[in-house]
């Protein structure tokens, strides 16, 4: 093979170094290593180790400050590198939690290829106004496509050759509405991961899939909090059955064909943009019209109430920390929770506060498919994640009133 000129100049390699994004590090490296086997010396003999020890900074403690990067300087080592841009394909983009991980993302100056049908199990106007943020950000592009369509995600895949990882969060969600409408949920959720994952097989040079679980999957489990060593074979709703599915699918999967693959045991999550049909949204709106509550179990739950800035950490870091090509396990999967598990009566009581109003409760029986108290035992995500949920409820739930408030001109 003809020895060309350095891929990247000194300049170039600097700002990455300081600046670039976890995909454009892995780049940086791939495009030295090749440069150095055709038999070239790369500008500074150790260029090649220093991408990797910032490669392991931003995927360890720099997490944090690496989210917060200013992308420009970034984006212009793109320009004038000869570093192609990785894209990042994202399911779910107009979702609650799609839309803060895609921020989040392109924050850091990554591409991504947002994808979501826009179904109307909640009020579609909120979901064009997320997408609408994310538009304004010239590296996201948007696709309106059923992830169920595999005709129409393998066509995606032959526009975007840049792919090289997956976050597949679309799911139908909401474990009540799966007793009205059970066949959405099978499509959705297991045919829809099947495809995604079909889809993984299809992407050269893939990274990996990291894909949406749930508490739900454990499902009438007695012992606290829940872990992921923990069997979870007693689902007590087809939500929770489907999401235990695509674990199953996942596993299979990675083991066949050697894909990268971590699942995320979500615990309800909230925060600003949330979704209309969660009990932060619900009572809030409630509250504010005037209107009772239906508080289920008669108000005996509790719930480990999740903040979305916690869980968009822990999903990036899940997708930066994929596990390497060659490695013994090649699928892994994690709970990410607060740790807490805080009574819903406590939970009503931070929103009124937070209104200055006070909620009228209708005291109902526990709901079919529903569990009374979830709590996520979160030491494997600290320990392989850097997942460290800090938000508590009293903060959280004063920063998604304040949202509200603002999204619904409410004063
Ligand atoms: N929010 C939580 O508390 C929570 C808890 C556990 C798990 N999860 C999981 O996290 C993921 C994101 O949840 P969310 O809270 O952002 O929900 P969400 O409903 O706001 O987002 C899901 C998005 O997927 C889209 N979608 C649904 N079916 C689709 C399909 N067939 N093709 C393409 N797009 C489709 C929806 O239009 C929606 O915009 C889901 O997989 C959900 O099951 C969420």
């Amino acid at each position: 093979m003809k020895v060309e000129s350095c891929p990247l100049d000194a300049g170039v390699l600097v700002v990455i170094l300081i600046l670039g994004s976890f995909d454009m590090l892995h780049e940086a490296i791939s495009l030295l290593v090749r440069y150095e086997e055709a038999g070239g010396a790369p500008i500074g003999s150790d260029a090649k180790t220093c991408c990797c020890r910032r490669l392991d900074t931003i995927g360890g403690n720099g997490l944090r400050e690496n989210l917060l990067q200013p992308r420009s300087l970034a984006t212009e080592a793109i320009a004038h590198g000869r570093l192609t841009r990785m894209s990042i394909l994202l399911t779910g983009a107009a979702g609650f939690i799609g839309f803060h991980v895609a921020k989040a993302l392109l924050e850091r100056g990554e591409r991504v290829i947002g994808i979501d049908n826009l179904n109307e199990y909640y009020d579609v106007r909120l979901k064009e106004a997320r997408l609408d943020h994310l538009r304004a950000d010239r590296g996201f592009a948007f696709e309106k496509l059923d992830v169920a369509d595999r005709a129409a995600v393998f066509a995606l895949l032959e526009r975007h050759k840049d792919l090289r990882s997956i976050i597949h969060l679309a799911a139908q969600a909401g474990v009540r509405h799966s007793l009205k409408d059970p066949y959405v949920y099978v499509e959705a959720n297991v045919l829809g991961t099947l495809v995604m994952l079909e889809a993984a097989r299809r992407i050269e040079n893939l990274r990996g899939i990291v894909y949406a679980s749930s508490s739900s999957v454990y499902g009438a489990n007695k012992k606290q909090p829940f872990s992921v060593e923990d069997p979870v074979d007693l689902p007590v709703s087809l939500y929770g059955a489907t999401k235990r599915s695509c674990e199953l699918v996942a596993q299979a999967y990675s083991h066949l064909y050697g894909i990268s693959a971590i699942g995320l045991r979500y615990f309800t999550v909230y925060g600003p943009w949330g979704r209309p049909d969660m009990a932060a949204y619900l009572f809030t709106t409630a509250i504010l019209a005037g209107k009772p509550i239906m508080v289920f179990n008669e108000g005996r739950m509790a719930r480990d109430f999740t903040y979305i800035d916690d869980i968009v950490l822990g999903t990036i870091a899940a997708h930066d920390r994929l596990p390497a090509a060659g490695s013994e396990t090649r699928h892994a999967i994690y709970n990410l929770g607060n740790h807490r598990s805080e009574k819903l009566t406590d939970f009503i009581a931070v929103i009124e506060r937070a209104l200055g109003r006070t909620a009228q409760k209708v005291l109902l029986p526990l709901q079919p498919g529903d569990v009374a108290e979830t709590f996520a035992d979160i030491e494997a995500s600290r320990r392989d994640l850097g997942f460290d949920p800090k938000t508590t409820i009293e903060t959280g739930i004063v920063r998604f009133v304040q949202w509200y408030k603002e999204y619904h001109g409410v004063s």
